[in-house]
């Protein structure tokens, strides 16, 4: 298993390419399931989380070529070819709760799906239910048995469809299927994020009648089929935010090639509270980290609010600026895991229930660390980057799934960091 090593202490300085990113390219590999022929993507990040997104479309039957510029050829037809070709094992739904991605598709396209109930996961519980409830009010018959949930419908009718809490990919599950059903389906208290938008424009490449996508109520109007598109996938925001955070912390000068700015509002307003400079190029987004930093207080919201993905790199550079930070946690109940390892490194944080208070100021000394999820991974990066001396994150598979090359990247700008075996 490798490890990531850091020699804290680098100002990065230049420019890093922002690759495409994983929230979106997910449920977009996997509405590939829904025109008559290959659809084509580019820009796909490489990730291992896109590569499991990938096994589990063949698994389903579908021809998958090339990684950066990714074709996907459904099987044809109208009906499931046997077993394999509409359940999502336990094996994979396990290593990848995004899974659940395919089951809309699956059923708007072949009328049956299958897939391993995710479970709870190291953030929190993450129930599926608003998928399930929606799919249901489309008029699917759905069976949860021998941990499996499986769905099915000859033809899926549209539906007015509340949610009880906005949910990214229980939104694109829900606009995926609805795509293909009969008549027109509305979603209220939709999600907002950048990756709905961006699913809900590459359906309506595919022929499909969205409206609304990015604000509560999404309309769709169904259609009897689609087609194969070709599209380059969106900027990431998540990794855009997450070397924003590094140049602010490291004092650095970081263009983020490609980030997009409109995408990460919430963030860089942050971030100039917290008084690193930012400014809008047109190549994409430039921050400057300066003098001391500045307390910031932080609750997390869907979209447009603050992101839950950027709380726990955030809390890196709260816990270097000059003063007390308070940082609410509201979607997820255990997603303060970074917290006792940033303490083990020095950190002042006290938490009690969702909210971390962190005492800024004391320098971070390096150690070994290590993180039970993708973001809190990135935050010990983060964190080794300006600890004294040497910072080794280990179990680096969780970077993996959500960050391209990140210690490449971060090397190519100033960072002291390498992959090693552990
Ligand atoms: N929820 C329910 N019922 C549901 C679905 C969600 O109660 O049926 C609750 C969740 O428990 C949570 C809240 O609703 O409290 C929001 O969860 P959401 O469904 O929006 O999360 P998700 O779709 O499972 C996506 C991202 C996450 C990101 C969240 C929030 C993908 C593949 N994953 O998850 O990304 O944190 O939205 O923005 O898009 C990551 O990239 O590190 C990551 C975890």
């Amino acid at each position: 298993m490798d490890k990531i090593v850091v020699e804290g202490g680098s100002r990065l300085v230049g420019e890093i390419k922002i690759s495409g990113a994983k929230n979106a390219a997910l449920p977009l590999l996997a509405a590939a399931l829904l025109p008559t022929g290959p659809s084509t993507y580019k820009n796909v990040p490489l990730l291992q989380d896109v590569s499991t997104m990938g096994k589990l479309l063949r698994q389903l039957g579908c021809e998958v070529d090339g990684r950066r510029t990714m074709t996907i050829a459904p099987p044809p037809g109208k009906h499931p070819r046997g077993k394999h070709h509409y359940e999502a094992p336990y094996q994979l739904v396990k290593t990848m709760r995004a899974s659940i991605l395919v089951l809309g598709p699956l059923v708007a396209r072949y009328g049956h799906g299958r897939v391993s109930l995710p479970g709870g996961c190291a953030i929190g519980a993450r129930p599926i239910d608003q998928h399930l409830k929606g799919l249901e009010a489309m008029g699917a018959k759905v069976t949860l048995e021998h941990g499996y949930v499986d769905v099915s419908c000859k033809r899926l009718r549209g539906a007015s469809i509340v949610c009880d809490v906005p949910t990214v990919t229980g939104c694109e599950n829900l606009m995926m299927a609805a795509a293909l059903a009969k008549g027109r389906t509305v979603i209220e208290n939709a999600a907002r994020e950048p990756e709905v938008e961006e699913l809900a424009l590459v359906l309506n490449k595919m022929g499909a009648r969205i409206q609304g996508a990015g604000t509560h109520v999404i309309t769709i109007e169904g259609v009897d089929e689609l087609q194969p598109i070709e599209h380059a996938i969106v900027a990431d925001r998540i990794e855009a935010g997450t070397f924003a955070v590094a140049a602010a912390i490291t004092r650095g000068d970081l263009l983020l090639r490609g980030a997009r700015a409109e995408h990460m509002d919430a963030m860089l307003s942050k971030l100039r509270a917290a008084g690193a400079h930012v400014t809008v190029e047109a190549g994409g987004v430039r921050v400057r980290g300066g003098g001391d930093l500045a307390p910031v207080d932080i609750t997390t919201q869907p979209h447009p609010g603050f992101p839950t993905d950027m709380q726990a790199q955030f809390m890196v550079l709260a816990a270097l600026a000059d003063g007390q930070s308070v940082i609410k946690e509201t979607i997820f109940e255990n997603r303060f895991m970074h917290v006792p390892e940033l303490a083990r490194m020095g950190a002042d944080i006290a938490v009690s229930g969702r909210v971390a208070v962190v005492r800024g100021g004391p320098k971070l000394s390096g150690a070994q660390v290590m993180a039970t999820d993708l973001r809190a991974s990135a935050s010990l990066v983060l964190a080794g980057l300006v600890a004294g001396g040497k910072t080794e994150v280990l179990r680096v598979y969780h970077l993996d799934r959500g960050y391209e090359a990140i210690e490449k990247k971060l090397r190519a700008v100033g960072a002291k960091i390498k992959r090693a075996k552990a």
